[in-house]
């Protein structure tokens, strides 16, 4: 199969870019489908390209309920453009009304970069935060925790842990023998990262978006596994309507009326059932069937659409019985912008990318020397014209630095009939990120004095 070839590394340092069939391979929703109010710039160019369950949050914002967003930064370098895509999609959800949370992951860059946790706090607060609030994230809105120090987030992913094996992280991860636990370990504090947000502690049972890169998703998928792993109660499509399965395990056995000996207590499991009942008798449906001997209760009027409140309703019943009630996160993905050398961006090699904190003179410096989707002589790119999908100037004004879609549908064309040069291209892209890049400058220095109010 053409699929085996793709593959999601989060560690890695190629990533594939075929985005149509990574939606295939790994069941991810296209972006296409989805309409959004007053979607930002980086949703009406595609490159926010896919989501899982991104329909939870939406719905939730529609009727007015509450809903979180979390993200987490790797504390290992300098910020650069790549890693504002999501600090833009946490804002445009922060101004739907979502609440904020933001993880360092200094246990995970002290596992698997090396970087001491003293060390990642300081580049987490001077780097990172630092440019969030320059960016505009709303610190009252906003909470930026370490992994190291909120011990509930380790506590849920050794919880979690219980509830996989090495054939799953194999499977998702491609680990083998060698690899290093500090691989394993990332994980799941990750998973106790995304689902922490919805225990009572922190803001109770809502939908919670997580917001970040493609090479996140395996994160995801595992996290999102977890969760319905934990789950007491299932809802699926039935043959007419919805049905509830009950899951007994080991730690819900008692409570679900299964004795130590396998025996059916009849009269606790009559009283489970009955709350299951009740539970989504009060969201108004009336013809709802019982089946404790199967272990199911049936919604025939029930649809697809009902899926989510029933959903909500079962998890704070659980919550409710001594469950966890965890609902599997949502998320939603953007694709990565070329490096200006034409490879993949990366920190640890400043040539293939603008770090937010670049002097003017340097940034000038690089997007000149960009990979360009030119002809070779001026001659041939006014017969043949410039590709601006290969071009990296084109690119990071599409991404970042232009947002006006009128004039950037014009120097697309432009480039393409070859009426713009590659060179003209480059001075519009230099233009454009300096006056982005020193307004920020400008920005961080205004904000400097709300660093501390986002770790509160
Ligand atoms: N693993 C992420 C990275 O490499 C950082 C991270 C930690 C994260 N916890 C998270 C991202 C939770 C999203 C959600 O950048």
């Amino acid at each position: 199969m053409m699929n085996d070839e793709i593959s999601i590394d989060p560690w890695g340092s190629s990533q594939s870019t075929d985005y149509s069939r990574i939606i295939e391979k790994f069941g991810l929703s296209s972006m296409d489908n989805v309409s959004i109010e007053s979607p930002s710039r980086l949703h009406r160019r595609g490159v926010v390209f896919a989501h899982r369950d991104l329909d939870l949050v939406l719905e939730a914002k529609r009727k007015g309920n509450s809903f979180g967003v979390l993200t987490g930064l790797m504390p290992s370098g300098k910020m650069h453009l790549g890693h504002s895509m999501v600090i833009d999609q946490v804002k445009w959800f922060q101004e739907q009304g979502g609440d904020v949370t933001i993880a360092v992951a200094d246990l995970e860059s002290t596992a698997t970069r090396g970087i001491s946790l003293s060390e990642g706090k300081k580049i987490a607060r001077e780097e990172y935060v630092a440019n969030y609030a320059a960016l505009g994230l709303d610190p009252e809105k906003t909470t930026v925790y370490f992994q190291s120090e909120r011990s509930i987030v380790q506590k849920l992913g050794f919880q979690l842990g219980k509830r996989t094996n090495l054939s799953e992280l194999e499977a998702i991860y491609g680990f083998d023998g060698s690899t290093n636990l500090a691989h394993v370990q990332a994980p799941l504090v990750q998973a106790g990262d995304i689902l922490h947000p919805q225990l009572d502690e922190y803001g109770g049972l809502r939908p919670i978006v997580v917001p970040v890169g493609i090479d996140q998703d395996p994160h995801l998928r595992l996290t999102r596994g977890l969760a319905a792993k934990t789950n007491w109660f299932n809802v699926n499509d039935a043959k007419m309507g919805l049905q509830v399965g009950v899951s007994i395990q080991e730690d819900n056995a008692a409570i679900m009326g299964v004795e130590a000996n396998g025996r059916v207590n009849k009269d606790v499991q009559k009283q489970v059932f009955s709350r299951i009942v009740d539970a989504i008798s009060a969201l108004g449906y009336s013809d709802i069937m019982s089946n404790p001997k199967h272990g199911t209760v049936n919604i025939p009027s029930a649809t697809s659409k009902d899926k989510g409140a029933i959903r909500m309703a079962l998890l704070s019943l659980e919550r409710n019985m001594g469950g966890m009630g965890l609902l599997a996160p949502s998320s939603t993905y953007h694709r990565f912008a070329v490096g200006m050398t034409g490879d993949k961006m990366s920190s640890s090699k400043p040539k293939t990318t603008l770090f937010l904190g670049d002097e003017i003179s340097a940034v000038e410096k690089k997007i000149k020397k960009s990979f360009s989707g030119g002809q070779a002589t001026i001659e041939e790119h006014r017969r043949l014209g410039g590709d601006p999908d290969k071009d990296v100037a084109y690119q990071y004004m599409m991404y970042f630095f232009e947002e006006d879609d009128k004039f950037l549908e014009e120097v697309n064309q432009g480039y393409r009939s070859g009426k713009i040069l590659a060179g003209e291209m480059k001075q519009m892209c230099i233009e454009r990120a300096t006056q982005w890049l020193s307004d920020l400058s400008e920005k961080r220095d205004e904000s400097a004095h709300l660093v501390d109010r986002f770790f509160e």
